[in-house]
């Protein structure tokens, strides 16, 4: 029986040398963590099959490095269960998870919403739930966390407006395609310095694309916004973006010219303009481009091809 007894102890034991509760992040880490899997309803994979025990470091998915304010304690600041094929929701107790700088779930089956908890993450740089089920309004939490830079919330059933203060915010990357937006592009949207921004299969309201596009000449390297119900103009001042090497407008309703201003992105290599009802000559200053590799430009009504 006291054998037996010690035995059962004996992992505890074992743990507790190896991170002695002195270690409060851990100790918070692991309440999350625990919390989480009793929030997950299916785990095909076994991936939370090792989530147990004080030793979260260890855990599938789980990673840990020094703390930033004091490397003599570690904790967990990195997440990646991408491709898990988890079913469930997120939990409040996320929230304890203070160190986190990558949260990377993407292709799951989370439900739900992210929790308003997720604001305490105040490290947390890399955002990415892409390819899940989660629902509900914008996940307005992601607008307070100073650290983020990379949001990746497509593939998802989001629905509702789009708050224009994410244009304000420092992000490198944005991606809300695959959603059930309904929104209007913001007058501030030049102010966001990200290099990669996808509205795709959303529904873009509102007459034009802001001019202030403009102010996005330094950073913007990717723009799709294919498949968004864009019945609006496309202003000339979209020309100036010559750091851009991707534009995806197809699969909308745009009619009237294109731009000859477009003559005017210089870094362009893939242009995609087809199945819209744009209609005139294709200005010829698009063949100029040097390194465009593919413009698209099919089920539109252009009267004539550019000469070359
Ligand atoms: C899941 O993983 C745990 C720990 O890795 C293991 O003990 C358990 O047998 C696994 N369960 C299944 C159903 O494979
Ligand atoms: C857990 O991690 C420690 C290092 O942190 C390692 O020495 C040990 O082998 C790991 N245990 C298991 C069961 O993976
Ligand atoms: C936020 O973090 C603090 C400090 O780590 C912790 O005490 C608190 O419980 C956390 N709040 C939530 C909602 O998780
Ligand atoms: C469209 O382009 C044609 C020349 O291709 C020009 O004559 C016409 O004025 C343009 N229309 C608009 C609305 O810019
Ligand atoms: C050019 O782009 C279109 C649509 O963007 C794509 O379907 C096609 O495969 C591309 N062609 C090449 C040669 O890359």
């Amino acid at each position: 029986m006291a054998f037996l007894f010690f035995l059962c102890l004996l992992p505890l034991l074992s743990s507790a040398h190896r991170y002695p509760p002195s270690n409060p992040r851990l100790k918070k880490a692991y309440v999350a963590l625990q919390a989480w899997k009793h929030a997950i309803t299916a785990d095909p994979k076994n991936i939370t099959g090792d989530w147990s025990g004080p030793l979260v470091c260890n855990y599938t998915g789980v990673y840990c490095t020094a703390a930033l304010d004091n490397p003599s304690q570690m904790t967990v600041a990195g997440i990646d269960l991408n491709h898990g094929a988890l079913q469930g929701s997120l939990p409040v107790e996320l929230g304890l998870l203070s160190d986190l700088a990558l949260l990377h779930l993407n292709s799951n089956a989370f439900r739900g919403t992210l929790p308003g908890s997720l604001k305490n993450l105040t490290l947390l740089y890399e955002l990415d739930v892409s390819n899940n089920q989660l629902g509900g309004g914008f996940p307005s939490v992601v607008l307070e966390l100073p650290s983020l830079r990379f949001l990746d919330i497509r593939f998802n059933s989001f629905c509702g407006d789009v708050p224009s203060c994410l244009f304000d915010l420092p992000l490198d990357a944005l991606f809300l395609n695959d959603n059930h937006f309904t929104f209007s592009i913001p007058e501030n949207i030049g102010n966001s310095p990200v290099s990669v921004l996808v509205f795709a299969r959303n529904q873009i309201t509102g007459t034009c694309f802001p001019k202030t596009i403009a102010n996005m000449r330094n950073t913007l390297h990717e723009l799709i916004v294919m498949s968004a119900g864009l019945r609006a103009c496309i202003p000339p001042e979209i020309g100036q973006l010559t750091k851009l090497r991707v534009l995806d407008l197809s699969h909308n309703g745009l009619v009237g010219n294109l731009s000859g201003t477009i003559g005017g992105m210089t870094s362009l290599e893939q242009l995609d303009v087809a199945h819209n009802k744009l209609s005139g000559e294709i200005p010829g200053s698009i063949c100029d481009l040097p390194h465009l590799k593919n413009f698209t430009y099919s089920y539109n009504y252009f009267s004539k091809e550019p000469a070359r």
